[in-house]
């Protein structure tokens, strides 16, 4: 590989971090399949939007990097007989993200009965009330750091709601689940390691107590809908419950919290496109896709091939990762017309952020709910929003896959 190459596959430079997506038009125009080796490391790392949505629906694509058969279903095992940690590691064995079918089929499946359309929906009310109040204060006070006080509470507000915890442990569970994002992207550094881990036992065994209480006076919410699944389907676990709770908890906070972040300053940077929104505030359901795509708050994943495959001409050997830049895709002129373009009734737009094919994100329908309301109603009421700071002084997020603001001053 050239060295200009290996540079541009340099995702940690600060160009790269303020805007990556020269660095992808440049990829997908001169090596839309750039095979990189670092040390004993080998990957491949694809930019076309046609070869991206290619690996994700093929069946030998994996996203199970052990290729270990792992027991899912009732291992026999008391949870009360194990050390804390090892409850907690059990549980997180059974997340559906790092599972290939049958295991996902049934996992998601789980979720699929108890996360319908309908219940999303009737989310709707508590989210509109929980914007009104986080927007109070700053709306009172004439401006505020939209990350601080919107994009972060939001998520984690809403998906306490969702599993039916209670509100005032936000702190603990925002804490909790910060630290498990990182074990969950599956890109964990050792040092991280050493938080991640009592995080994951506290937030296990917080949940494990919740769940014991649900089964005994169960609710409207999402725990009480997958005990109630378990119910009739006997082979479905406690530890399956809770891996999946986790998992909801660790995808759904910082890419919403993300999506709101990016997408606020999306519409600074696009005078035009937030007076359009103003005046037509129904362009909001376009509106959060197109920045959804322009600005994705996941820009990559990975899959590994069970066996050597040779699709679109190249050759992709079994076992070797090959990175998926989701964001790259979202921005191939082959799919989007003037794809540099903030246009917030883009049509037809087929964007990847949420991925494609049987892991497509199961929180899409909750996050674009989020993503209206919050955004709607800070168009709507605060008349005066703009950037309380330079645009180049601007900070993001340590870590290039999940891509959003450490804070956003705004007037309102
Ligand atoms: C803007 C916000 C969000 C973005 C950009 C996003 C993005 C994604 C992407 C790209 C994937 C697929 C990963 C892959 O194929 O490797 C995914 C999967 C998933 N997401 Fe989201 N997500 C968001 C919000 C949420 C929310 C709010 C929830 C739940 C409350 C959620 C739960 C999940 C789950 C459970 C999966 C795994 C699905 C499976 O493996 O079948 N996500 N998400």
């Amino acid at each position: 590989m050239s060295s200009a190459l290996d540079d541009l596959l340099d995702f940690t430079r600060p160009a790269f971090r303020r805007d990556p997506v020269p660095t992808y038009n440049c990829l997908r125009e001169r090596a839309p399949i750039a095979t990189v080796e670092r040390g004993a490391l080998q990957f491949t790392v694809l930019t076309r939007h046609a070869d991206i949505v290619t690996v994700l629906r093929d069946p030998r694509m994996s996203v199970d990097r052990s290729f270990q058969p792992k027991p899912t279903g009732d291992d026999g095992v008391d949870p009360a007989t194990l050390h804390p940690l090892a409850r907690a590691l059990r549980a997180l064995s059974r997340v559906m993200l790092f599972r290939d079918p049958p295991d996902h089929t049934r996992l998601r499946g789980l979720v699929n009965k108890a996360f319908t359309p309908r219940m999303v929906e009737s989310l709707r009310p508590r989210i509109q009330a929980l914007v009104d109040e986080l927007l109070a204060k700053p709306l009172a006070d004439g401006g505020c750091d939209i990350v601080r006080d919107l994009a972060e509470p939001l998520p984690i507000l809403v998906i306490a709601e969702l599993l039916g915890l209670p509100a005032t442990d936000r702190g603990d569970l925002k804490r909790w689940s910060d630290n498990l994002a990182a074990m969950l992207d599956g890109s964990i550094a050792m040092q991280h390691l050493a938080s991640a881990i009592p995080s994951a036992v506290a937030l296990i065994e917080y949940l494990r107590v919740h769940l014991e209480a649900k089964r005994k006076a169960p609710s409207d919410d999402l725990l009480s809908a997958m005990l109630a699944a378990q119910e009739q389907d006997e082979h479905l676990t406690d530890d399956e419950i809770l891996g999946t709770a986790v998992v909801v908890m660790g995808a759904g906070h910082e890419t919403t919290t993300n999506l709101i972040g990016n997408g606020v300053l999306a519409l600074l940077r696009n005078p035009g496109e937030l007076e359009q929104l103003r005046e037509q505030p129904g362009l909001i359901g376009t509106g959060v896709d197109e920045i959804l795509r322009f600005d994705s708050p996941v820009q990559a994943t990975s899959r590994v091939p069970v066996e050597t495959v040779e699709l679109f001409g190249a050759r992709f050997e079994k076992g070797r990762e090959i990175g998926l830049l989701l964001g790259a895709a979202n921005h191939d002129p082959a799919v989007f017309a003037d794809p540099g373009r903030l246009d917030l009734g883009r049509r037809d737009n087929r964007h990847v952020s949420f991925g494609f094919g049987i892991h497509f994100c199961i929180g899409a329908g909750l996050a674009r709910l989020e993503g209206e309301i919050a955004l709607g109603t800070l168009v709507r009421r605060a008349s005066k929003l703009a950037l309380a700071a330079s645009d180049d002084t601007l900070e993001w997020r340590p870590g290039w896959l999940l891509r959003g603001l450490t804070s956003l001053p705004v007037t309102v």
